[in-house]
């Protein structure tokens, strides 16, 4: 088997301030291979965010926030490097496609000077150059009359094309790897379907791995090879995207389940998983699901014991669950069932 691009080993993340400590990432093992698309969901405030921008090292280096663990890219640790030497890695090996285009274009310059200023920290280019290649890639993300567009600020883009701006400038120095977060979380649903297919289109041109984060199984579905389920911080359950979705093996990413439309099927009525994340300053103990789980009908080992995200079978590589007890768990059809469970 090739080696990971990026390895990501017992990765802690801790925000911490006077009145509390906040762990939003507990302990996180993750593999990227060359090639591949990772889906990583879980509901908001799940740690997805925080774990991507700490690889990245995207995350302010204060005493306030505490980072731990390695982040290896091509066997080079992320965490111990440079402040000078990251940025160079930045961009050109790693991208970031974040949620909300607003907080990284900048509103007073020409979205053409930003493309310049992301192609000039990898490449040297002439000014000529530079616009050339600025025009091309909006025209490969789709946007209509690139020559015009390259020239304008973002306030005259809508929210799709900023978007698409934004691929653009993540794909900018054909990095490695691209980390899409929520990328269409802000669009509208139309819109959405088309950024997917601009990131798709512009994956496969630039042979980028791609980490998605989202909230969206859906999307996962449609785009992932491989899926993480984060849950508190930690990850619950990783596997196949098939394998996750025919024989999944955690009553969250179950739950998850029986919370996505299923073509108006009746016999899977959407049920949503009852109450909500824990307080990531308070995780509850055990198994930080317990309190939320059909499965744990007052098991003291789920209330007491911290499951480790363990293989599910010899024969499934790859699949790894963080349930005492995955091996009562059966195939999607008793997602619905499992659901109500929880929800009653
Ligand atoms: N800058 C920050 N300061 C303090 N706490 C933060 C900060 N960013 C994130 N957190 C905490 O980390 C948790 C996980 O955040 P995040 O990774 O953004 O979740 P997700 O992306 O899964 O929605 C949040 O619920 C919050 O408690
Ligand atoms: S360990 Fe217990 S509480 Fe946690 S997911 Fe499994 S059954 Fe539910
Ligand atoms: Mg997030």
């Amino acid at each position: 088997m090739t080696d990971p691009l990026l390895s990501i080993r017992n990765l802690k993340v801790e925000f911490r301030s006077r009145m509390s400590t906040v762990q939003a990432v507990g302990g996180v093992d993750l593999d990227i291979y060359p090639g591949e698309t990772v889906g990583i969901v879980g509901e908001s405030g799940s740690g997805k965010s925080v774990t991507m921008l700490a690889a990245m090292g995207l995350l302010p280096r204060t005493a306030r926030v505490a980072v731990s663990g390695q982040v290896l890219l091509r066997g080079q640790d992320l965490l111990q490097m440079r402040p000078r030497q990251l940025r160079q890695i930045r961009g050109r090996d790693m991208a970031l496609i974040p949620q909300d285009p607003m907080t990284c274009l900048d509103p007073v310059l020409r979205v053409g000077v930003q493309l310049r200023e992301a192609l000039r920290v990898h490449q040297r280019l002439t000014r000529k150059q530079a616009r050339a290649r600025g025009i091309e890639l909006l025209r490969t993300v789709g946007i209509p009359e690139p020559e015009k567009r390259h020239d304008q600020f973002p306030h005259a883009y809508s929210g799709g094309m900023r978007q698409r701006a934004m691929i653009a400038m993540g794909i900018a120095n054909d990095p490695a790897l691209l980390i899409a977060d929520e990328p269409t979380t802000a669009l509208d649903v139309t819109v959405q379907a088309q950024i997917m297919d601009v990131l798709r289109q512009a994956q496969q041109q630039t042979q980028a791995c791609l980490a998605l984060i989202t909230h969206d199984l859906g999307l996962i579905a449609e785009m992932a090879d491989r899926v993480v389920v984060m849950y508190a911080g930690c990850i619950v359950e990783s596997g196949d995207v098939h394998t996750i979705f025919k024989r999944p093996r955690h009553p969250y990413t179950v739950g998850l389940m029986a919370s996505l439309p299923q073509g108006g099927d009746e016999r899977h009525p959407l049920v949503p998983i009852p109450g909500n994340p824990p307080d990531l300053g308070a995780i509850p103990g055990g198994c930080p699901f317990h309190p939320r789980c059909a499965l744990a009908q007052g098991r003291e080992r789920c209330s007491n014991e911290l499951p480790l995200l363990r293989d599910v079978s010899a024969a499934d590589a790859g699949h790894r669950s963080a349930c005492h007890y995955f091996e009562e768990i059966h195939g999607s059809g008793q997602w619905s069932r499992l659901a109500q469970e929880q929800a009653s």
